[in-house]
């Protein structure tokens, strides 16, 4: 069992370059731990991201940061995991179709590479590494669904379309954000590490 320092004041820094993922997560913990973007701290590096699983990859972007920049920070990594294909793309989820694929060629490949397969079993998760005073803890979130037969609803982002969560029968990226966030991998990672957080203040 770790022992838990309270802090009065601390920030973290998001390691991303995604500015809607940092806006997302400041909104979510609020004014009580501010989000330092890698910008905020002058750190314009591209992050090497070169793990060959989520957690590997989330720990090598967070303790990039706190290496070289000396602030406390965290990261993510999502991967999609289908049954069938023994759990990938799972962290090569972003590249699946190629390394300069778009998201278009992500579901096509999909598509393809599950067509006539009645095992449609999929689900998503995320790892978030967070780096303390130099201990690192994990955390993570997962949903379980289905690929669907072809394109449904054109919300969301990435595999959104072609992804059922378990309990319904639209796709990602046929519900209201808000919806997606309450049940989504990435929903339950960020609640579970908000919780932590939460342990560190007074
Ligand atoms: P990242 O680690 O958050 O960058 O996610 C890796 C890849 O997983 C992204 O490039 C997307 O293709 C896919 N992905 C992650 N989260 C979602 C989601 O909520 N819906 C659909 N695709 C996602």
């Amino acid at each position: 069992m770790c022992k838990i320092v309270k802090y009065k004041y601390m920030d973290l820094v998001f390691a991303t370059n995604n500015q809607h993922k940092i806006t997302e997560i400041s909104s979510i913990i609020g004014d009580s731990i501010p989000i330092l973007s890698l910008n905020d701290i002058k750190c314009f590096d591209e992050i090497p991201e070169t793990g060959d699983t989520l957690e590997k990859n989330a720990v090598q972007k967070a303790r990039y940061v706190f290496d070289r920049y000396g602030h406390n920070a965290f990261a993510d990594d999502t991967g999609l995991e289908i049954e069938v294909l023994n759990g990938a793309p799972g962290v090569y989820t972003a590249r699946f179709a190629g390394s300069k694929c778009s998201p278009a060629d992500n579901i096509r490949k999909t598509l393809q590479v599950l067509s006539g397969e009645t095992n449609r079993k999929a689900r998503f998760r995320t790892v978030i590494a967070c780096i303390i005073d130099n201990t690192e803890y994990l955390f993570q979130g997962s949903v379980g669904g289905a690929i669907a037969e072809e394109i449904m609803g054109e919300d969301g982002f990435g595999y959104d379309p072609i992804f059922i969560p378990d309990g319904y029968t639209q796709s990602f990226a046929q519900m209201p954000m808000s919806e997606k966030n309450s049940i989504s991998h990435r929903g339950r990672a960020t609640a579970e590490f908000l919780t932590f957080l939460r342990g560190f203040l007074k």
